[in-house]
Parts: C-alpha cells; sequence; structure tokens
C-alpha cells in the first residue's frame, strides 16, 4: 500500500482536531461565500478571538451582502471601531457594493475575479475560492509560512522566502479538500507548530517534517531583521461640555484612520520634534494636560500623545470643525481604540 500524503496525513487530523470556529460549516453543509468573505477579511492581521464578537454582530446587523451594501458607511464604520486597520472595513462596503452591482450579489468562485474586488489580495481571494468554492487554491498565510519553512527547512529570509513557501505549498496542496487543507494548515500553525516550543509530538506532520528531524524548527521561519518603529507624538483635546457633551470630529476619508472619529488635536509629528507643554490654549479655553500619556502601536509608527483636558459652559458651541456627542455615546461611535484610551485618560482627570 502506498504511503499517506502529507496532504492525507494534515486532513485526518484536522477532521479529528479542527477548531470549531463560528465561521466553519461542519459535515456536508455548504459554507456562506459571503460569511466566509467577511471572516477572512476580519482575520486579516487580527486574532480568532478578536474577531468571534465582530463577526457576530456583522451577520446580527447585515445576514447578506446586499444588506451590507446597502448599510449607511458610519454604521458600518462604527461596528468596525475597536478592530483596527480601518481601510479593511471601508473596502468591506466598496467590496459589498460591487459584487451586488456587478455579479448580482453572488461573490465569484474564481481567484481572478476575486483578486478584482476591493479589499481583496492574493491570499483572500485563495482563501474564499478554496474554503467557500471548494476549488484547488494555494493559501499561504503566516501560520502556514511557518508550517512549510519548517516541513522543508526554507532557510531564506521571509519577506524573500514567500515565492519558495508558495512552490512548497503549492506542491502539497490537494486537489480535493483545498479548503479544507487550508484551514488544516492554519490549525496546526496556531495550536501545534507554534512560533515558541511546538508540540512536535502531537504533529501528524512531525514524520516527514525536515526540521523536527535536525532538531531546527524553532530557527524557521527566517525573517530578515526588522527596521525600528519610529516614534510619533502629538496632543489629544478632551472639551468637555458641563453637561456631559464631548467635542469630536471626523477624520479625513483618505489616510490613517480616515473616516472615524477623533477628538481634535495637534499634528501627529517625529517624537524628536514635539513639545509637550503643560497646558494648551485653544478653542479660546486653557486645557491642562493628564498626567500619563498615552501610547499606541501602529503598523508603521509608535504613537504617544499627550491628553489634555478642559470644561466648557452648557451653552458654548461646538469648535470649528467639531460636533458635541454625549460622553456615554463615545463608545457607540467610530472611536479607534487609540482614542478610547485618551478618554480614558481625560475622564479620570475631569
Ligand atoms: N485565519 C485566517 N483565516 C482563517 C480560518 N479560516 N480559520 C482559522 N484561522 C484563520
Amino acid at each position: 500500500m502506498e504511503s499517506p500524503t502529507l496532504s492525507d496525513l494534515l486532513l485526518t487530523w484536522y477532521d479529528k482536531h479542527a477548531r470549531h470556529l463560528p465561521w466553519r460549516v461542519r459535515g456536508k453543509a455548504k459554507p456562506d461565500p459571503y460569511a466566509v468573505w467577511l471572516s477572512e477579511i476580519m482575520l486579516q492581521q487580527t486574532t480568532v478571538e478578536a474577531v468571534k464578537s465582530y463577526y457576530a454582530k456583522f451577520l446580527d446587523l447585515w445576514p447578506t451582502v446586499q444588506a451590507l451594501a446597502e448599510a449607511p458607511s458610519e454604521d458600518i464604520m462604527r461596528a468596525w471601531a475597536g478592530l483596527g486597520y480601518y481601510s479593511r472595513a471601508r473596502n468591506l462596503h466598496a467590496c459589498a457594493r460591487q459584487v451586488v452591482a456587478e455579479h448580482g450579489g453572488q461573490f465569484p468562485a474564481d481567484e481572478v475575479e476575486l483578486r478584482k474586488l476591493p479589499g481583496i489580495g492574493p491570499y483572500t481571494a485563495a482563501a474564499i475560492a478554496a474554503i467557500a468554492f471548494g476549488k484547488r487554491a494555494v493559501v499561504v498565510d503566516g501560520n502556514v509560512e511557518r508550517v512549510a519553512t519548517r516541513l522543508f527547512c526554507i532557510g531564506e529570509a521571509l519577506p524573500q522566502a514567500k515565492a519558495a513557501i508558495r512552490v512548497a505549498t503549492d506542491r502539497i496542496t490537494p486537489q480535493a479538500r483545498a479548503g479544507d487543507f487550508a484551514q488544516a494548515m492554519m490549525d496546526l500553525g496556531a495550536t501545534i507548530c507554534t512560533p515558541k516550543r511546538p508540540a512536535c509530538a502531537l504533529c501528524p506532520l512531525s514524520g516527514p517534517c525536515q526540521a523536527r528531524a535536525a532538531g531546527t524548527m524553532e530557527a524557521y521561519p527566517v525573517k530578515a531583521p526588522k527596521a525600528a518603529r519610529p516614534e510619533r507624538a502629538g496632543a489629544a483635546l478632551y472639551l468637555r461640555r458641563d453637561d456631559g457633551m464631548i467635542a469630536v470630529r471626523t477624520r479625513p476619508e483618505k489616510g490613517l484612520l480616515g473616516g472615524m472619529t477623533e477628538f481634535p488635536g495637534t499634528e501627529w509629528v517625529d517624537a524628536g520634534q514635539y513639545r509637550q507643554p503643560a497646558t494648551v490654549r485653544q478653542f479660546g479655553r486653557v486645557f491642562r494636560r493628564a498626567p500619563d500619556p498615552v501610547t499606541h502601536i501602529f503598523t508603521h509608527f509608535a504613537l504617544r500623545l499627550d491628553v489634555y483636558f478642559a470644561k466648557v459652559e452648557n451653552e458654548a458651541a461646538p469648535p470649528e470643525g467639531c460636533r458635541w456627542v454625549r460622553e456615554e455615546s463615545l463608545l457607540r461611535e467610530a472611536l479607534p481604540t487609540v482614542f478610547v484610551k485618551v478618554a480614558k485618560a481625560a475622564r479620570g482627570c475631569l
């Protein structure tokens, strides 16, 4: 009898040990491409645990791609707030509209067609084609990169190693059950073939794994050294009216946190150029500085924001470009996490 292939070993393991995740269907049930797409967009750069409640909320609010396409974008941004990488939410809406306008509300099954849609890159197109439509597609995410580099001792550094990883993953991807195979690789990477101290004794692929044979599992994947993350700094102003209204404004559509809600404040500049006054005069008020700044890590820089607060009488008009929202309603705004931190810091002072 022929020995089982690598994908046989992995799929047998997956049939027993697959994680039960809300976007997965079991048995013979057919996956809903809309739900698969939604989950894959949310899971980009974000952990399974963080995604679960957002996924449930979105399907509850917008059960179909038509419903999502028709929703006001403010509602979508508000529901996305806290999940980060907000361009994903803008692309989500654009993609839903395009699927309705150009594909009659049905996601295309073909990778090439999928890649023409907003927010769908090579990884997501392959994942949707395989998971939602059962097509053979080569799905490579961070977990798959780790598993593949260990299986075949691919010693080239990432990101240059991506081409070799793709070739290796292509070689082991089966014709049938490519979606299960992809998700099995992800589960293996998330639960067994972990970055530190992989649980090789439990791994269905420990037999064929070249790094396991050499005892060098933790050396993979090799990564090119990262450039240091630059630091930026700025000030955020928390203006509270006596009746509990707070001044907020909407960020420009384009750029970082585009279209999201924020507190007024200064530009974020190179941290070396930033001066930190004890008080700031703005909108005809004197703002005092909260004792601790807020810090937040974005992909391309680390931010330190000084938080300044001031009070203003009830009848005051909002500062230019701003509107008032109730302090208790702030969390229902499209408020990114960095500004949730600012609100907490300021509320401790007022
Ligand atoms: N990460 C991205 N897509 C995933 C999926 N379908 N299952 C588990 N983790 C994932």
